[in-house]
C-alpha cells in the first residue's frame, strides 16, 4: 500500500493496482499549494462527511477522472445529482470492491455541506485486501466506539487520525485512540491548515512515544509505503 498526503485529511492510497482518494481539499488549503489537484488520478473517492474541506474538489476530481464516490447516503445522492457515479454506505456497513473491503464505521462530529444543507452523519473508512488494513478516521472526537474496529475488522497496518484539536481530538485524545483501535503506526493529518489547529508536532509525537506508538507527520506531496 502506498500513502501519499495532500493535506488536511486529503490522501490517497494505491492498493490493489487502484487509487483510492480520501477527503480531496487541495484549492483551498494554503498548505496544499504546490498539489495540482487536475494532475491527481483517482479510481475511487472516499468522503467522510460533507465539510468543505473534506469535499471541496471531489466533483471536478471525479468529473475528470470518472472515479466512483463512496460516501454516506445523503453524500451520495448529492454526487448523483451532479451525474456522478456513487456508491452509498453507512455506518456498520460494508461492502466489498475490487480493491477489497470497505467498512464505514463511527465518527463523533458533524457533517454538513458548505452551503448549510445535510450532509448525513460523519463517518471513517475501514479498509482492508491481502496487502493490508488501513483506518482513515475522518473528522471525530476520541469515542469508545472506535474499540469496535479491531474486534471486527482485520489488525490494522495503519491509520490516518485527526491530531489537530478544536474542531476534533487532539493529538493527547488520538494517542488514547491509537490504543482503542490497536495501532502503533499512526499517521497524523488535520493539523496546522488553520489557526484553530496549529499544534506543536514535537510534543504530537512525543505524546504518542510514551504510549510506544509512532505518529508520522508527513510533509504535504510525500509518500511512504507500508
Ligand atoms: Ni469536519
Ligand atoms: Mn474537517
Amino acid at each position: 500500500m502506498k500513502v501519499t498526503f495532500y493535506g488536511q485529511s486529503c490522501f490517497l492510497v494505491e492498493t490493489m493496482g487502484k487509487k483510492l482518494l480520501f477527503d480531496p481539499f487541495i484549492t483551498d488549503n494554503p498548505l496544499a499549494k504546490n498539489i495540482d489537484p487536475k494532475k491527481i488520478e483517482a479510481d475511487y473517492i472516499l468522503l467522510t462527511h460533507a465539510h468543505g474541506d473534506h469535499i471541496s474538489d471531489a466533483v471536478s476530481i471525479a468529473k475528470r477522472t470518472g472515479a466512483l464516490i463512496i460516501s454516506n447516503y445523503e453524500i451520495t445522492n448529492w454526487a448523483k445529482a451532479q451525474d456522478l457515479k456513487a456508491h452509498p454506505i453507512n455506518h456498520g456497513g460494508k461492502w466489498q470492491f475490487d480493491f477489497g473491503f470497505c467498512k464505514y464505521v463511527n465518527a463523533v462530529h458533524t457533517s454538513s455541506f458548505p452551503d448549510g444543507s445535510y450532509g448525513g452523519n460523519p463517518g471513517g473508512f475501514v479498509i482492508w485486501n491481502n496487502e493490508g488494513c488501513f483506518y482513515h478516521a475522518g473528522d471525530t472526537a476520541l469515542t469508545m466506539d472506535m474499540k469496535l474496529i479491531p474486534m471486527t475488522c482485520p489488525p490494522l497496518d495503519f491509520a490516518m487520525l485527526p491530531i489537530g484539536d478544536n474542531f476534533t481530538m487532539g493529538y493527547k485524545d488520538a494517542a488514547f485512540a491509537a490504543d482503542f483501535i490497536e495501532c502503533n503506526q499512526i499517521i497524523g493529518c488535520h493539523f496546522d491548515t488553520f489557526g484553530y489547529i496549529e499544534i506543536d508536532k514535537k510534543e504530537a509525537k512525543a505524546a504518542f512515544e510514551a504510549k510506544n506508538k509512532n505518529l508520522m507527520l508527513m510533509k504535504v506531496g510525500s509518500t511512504w509505503a507500508k
